[in-house]
């Protein structure tokens, strides 16, 4: 299985972005790092990045739109055929537009319990607050600041006496430890059955008068007392590999998909021509092109009253 391939972008010393190499250096470790990015061509992190044999790519900000800058950044990102992006100590505010362009790949870390403390001074106010623990939270990046799907959280005691410095040690050494563990469990996660089977069945179920059975063990999606139109394939025969089947137009489409991507799609056993399995357990599905896969499937099966009727409501 390849590793999924990370960059790092960083404002500062980038201990985090350090603990996420390091971690990254273990054989059964999920990801790589290929790019360290930055704003700031100081950032300390980048000499250390370098000793390391990682790319690096720095471009300050200074005198340069938001918007013009996100752009520079997103392309150093395109160029090293970045997966995911993990920001570490990153002090800039993004643009709608790069935030959109890596939504559900674009992972941060906060110095905080989220949603408490959002911003800047969150160990000092946490201690302000009398709270018993402060901690720090990885989350998925969407456009409001520190906001977005919680991925992973550590507290840490709040000691008597703690300053925020005393504070902010002990709450970064949790960091190091949390950010390479929540980055690895997000990005196998692509790969594991369960999370493949809930993504296809959210989205086949979403069709108008659709059920699910189970047919041979595997998940399988129908319209209410009709036919088939999406099966999912778990390990078949001990193959090893998650699909889904969906239907198409016949021998010729089926095997100009095969042609175009043979690791991708294949013939699915038993199912003859009408079929074509596409592999999900690859990494970075493009889950609206897998929609429209579906709804194709769909409308292939469904009577066509039903069919009209969709049309209409839609
Ligand atoms: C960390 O506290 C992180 O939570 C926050 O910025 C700091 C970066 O530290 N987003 P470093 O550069 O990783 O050492």
């Amino acid at each position: 299985m390849a590793k999924a391939r990370v960059a790092v972008l960083i404002s500062g010393t980038g201990t985090n972005m350090a603990a996420l190499l390091y971690a990254a250096k273990a054989d059964d470790c999920p990801y790589e790092i290929v790019l360290v990015a930055s704003n700031n061509p100081d950032a300390a992190g980048l000499k250390l990045a370098e000793a390391e044999g990682i790319a690096t790519f720095a471009h300050s900000h200074k005198g340069l739109s938001r918007e013009a800058h996100d752009d520079i950044m997103h392309e150093a990102l395109v160029a090293a055929k970045t997966d995911y992006v993990a920001l570490a100590g990153y002090m800039r505010i993004l643009s709608p537009e790069f935030v959109g362009q890596w939504e559900g790949r674009m992972l941060n870390i906060h110095p905080s319990l989220l949603p408490k403390y959002k911003g800047l001074h969150t160990h000092e106010r946490a201690i302000e607050a009398g709270d018993s623990h402060g901690g720090c939270s990885v989350h998925l990046v969407t456009a409001e600041l520190d906001d977005g799907p919680i991925l992973g959280q550590t507290p840490v005691a709040i000691l008597p006496g703690d300053t925020s410095d005393s504070l902010a040690a002990r709450v970064l050494i949790a960091e190091h430890q949390l950010y390479s563990r929540v980055l690895s469990d997000y990005v196998a996660r692509e790969t594991s059955p369960d999370f493949l089977v809930q993504q296809v069945r959210e989205r086949a179920m979403a069709l108008p008068e659709a059920d699910e059975v189970v047919s041979h063990g595997m998940p399988c999606f129908g319209i209410i007392k009709g036919k088939k139109f999406a099966y999912v394939s778990l390990d078949h025969h001990g193959d090893g590999k998650t699909a889904l089947l969906v239907k198409i137009s016949g021998p010729d489409e089926q095997a100009q998909l095969i042609e175009i991507d043979s690791e991708r799609y294949y013939r699915p056993a038993y199912f003859g021509d009408g079929w074509i399995a596409m592999r999900l357990d690859l990494g970075l599905n493009d889950w609206d092109e897998i929609d429209r896969w579906l709804a194709r499937s769909w409308h292939a099966v469904a009577p066509k009253k039903l069919a009209a009727l969709a049309e209409f409501i839609a």
